[in-house]
């Protein structure tokens, strides 16, 4: 396990950067083009920790994969699609490493197959809840068992019908799994959500052919014969992972940053409106589409930040964004709260519990609530050892507040950040920023 060193930051940070693939849609690029009929390509494909689980786990299912590592941390994949039938009996439980989407994802395809299969992960995920998919996959007729509603489930054949299903919580994880079932069933689906969680399911299975419909709050698949045409697509960099060089650059003073081609669904620019909010310069560029999905170039500068509450829809299109807007909320002038986002205690780690226990080893007074949290600004983080508890937005977050702090800051276990952003220390350093891993 590897230790990343934070130094206060005494330059601006300057640069054009690119980040990697966004980590929702190449998942789904993988599992998606593996039930195609023919052949998918994939270019710009995350090859973080998460979505090189869901690769490995297509290809123990019997799809063939060809990767080229064109650049480091961006591939392009070709991906022989199966079929939605033609997928093989894995020999051993599928490995989902720490993937949620992975896990989640793809119990919605294998609850259809004619062959069973088990579905484990990390002891990281074996803690995470698994009944939210559990529940609407047996209500579809599905043969699933969790243990006590955790992995590792066991999913055997059966014949699957079509669900009015309403999600307790916005969540696209869920959502998805319902979708993919969906593929496999007798009659219509139709899935109500409560609030607008991320939509990448439903784009990428209208652009391979599949007749969904879907409004804000709901999203329906009409009964028929289904098949899904092979993709070909350019994964847009991750919001979710340009949100942390953007943040630095708001709060370092000086700086200037443009990060190109970053992805901008509206269901996941959440951040940029809390930013906005708070007084925050960062623009959105040259919006462009690619492969259905909006994308632009973001830049952002310095500016002293206030502080504003967040709760309601806006919480679902930030979900991942908190940890690192609890550091820009530390540096904003005042009280800032955050509500509704219950869900974060459910994450790779409880981002709410974890997360203050760490700000409050860097000196940043944060006071919990069941559903968030409240933080006092601004004050400068001070020196010390904090660990990501494997969580990589955690990990990239008390980085990013080391940059501001008034001694060095150590972050323990930090290696767990290509789950999502390979390269994330490099990328940091490439704008200026005084961070590197212990040698
Ligand atoms: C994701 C959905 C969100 C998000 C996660 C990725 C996805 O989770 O937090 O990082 O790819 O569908 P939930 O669906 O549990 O909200």
């Amino acid at each position: 396990m590897a230790d990343l060193l934070v130094s206060p930051q005494q330059t601006p940070l300057r640069g054009t950067i690119r980040v990697p693939g966004d980590k929702s849609i190449s998942h789904r690029a993988v599992l998606f083009s593996a039930i195609a009929e023919g052949q998918s390509r994939v270019e710009g494909w995350l090859p973080a920790g998460d979505t090189l689980a869901t690769l490995e786990v297509m290809r123990a299912l019997g799809v063939p994969i060809t990767v080229s590592e064109d650049e480091p941390n961006a591939w392009s994949l070709t991906v022989e699609g199966q079929g939605l039938c033609g997928l093989q009996p894995p020999a051993a439980p599928l490995d989902c490493r720490n993937a949620g989407t992975c896990i989640r994802l793809l119990a919605g395809i294998l609850a259809g197959q004619p062959f069973p299969s088990v579905l484990d992960g990390s002891e990281q995920l074996r803690r995470r809840p698994m009944r939210r998919i559990v529940t609407p996959l047996q209500a579809m007729g599905a043969v699933i068992e969790s243990e006590d509603g955790h992995a590792p489930l066991t999913i055997n054949p059966a014949s699957l019908s079509g669900i009015r299903y309403r999600l307790p919580v916005a969540s696209a994880q869920v959502k998805s799994a319902v979708l993919l079932a969906a593929l496999y069933a007798r009659g219509a689906t139709r899935v109500r959500q409560p609030g607008p969680a991320r939509d990448h399911t439903e784009r990428m299975l209208a652009a391979m052919g599949v007749p969904l419909r879907a409004g804000r709050h709901w999203v329906r698949l009409p009964a028929g014969k289904r098949r899904l045409r092979p993709l070909q697509m350019v994964v847009p960099g991750d919001i979710s992972s340009a949100a942390f060089p953007l943040v630095a650059a708001t709060l370092l003073p000086g700086s200037a940053i443009r990060v190109e081609g970053v992805g901008v669904n509206p269901t996941r620019t959440g951040i940029l409106e809390l930013l906005a909010n708070m007084g925050a310069s960062v623009s959105v560029e040259a919006e462009r589409e690619s492969g259905g999905e909006p994308v632009a170039d973001l830049t952002a500068r310095f500016d002293e930040l206030h502080a504003t509450s967040v709760s309601g829809d806006v919480v679902v299109r930030a979900i991942d964004e908190f940890p690192i807007w609890a550091v820009a909320a530390s540096q904003a002038a005042g009280a800032s709260t955050l509500r509704d986002a219950a869900e974060l205690r459910v994450k790779e780690v409880d981002r709410i519990g974890v997360l203050a226990g760490e700000l409050r080893l860097l000196g940043i007074p944060i006071a919990e609530t069941a559903d968030g949290f409240t933080i006092h600004g601004p004050v400068r983080p001070r020196g010390g050892t904090v660990s990501s508890h494997g969580d990589h937005r955690l990990g990239m977050a008390l980085a990013v507040a080391g940059l501001m702090a008034t001694g060095p800051v150590r972050v323990l276990d930090a290696d767990c950040v290509s789950d999502s952003f390979p390269g994330f220390v490099e990328t940091m350093q490439a704008l200026g920023a005084s961070m590197s891993w212990e040698i």
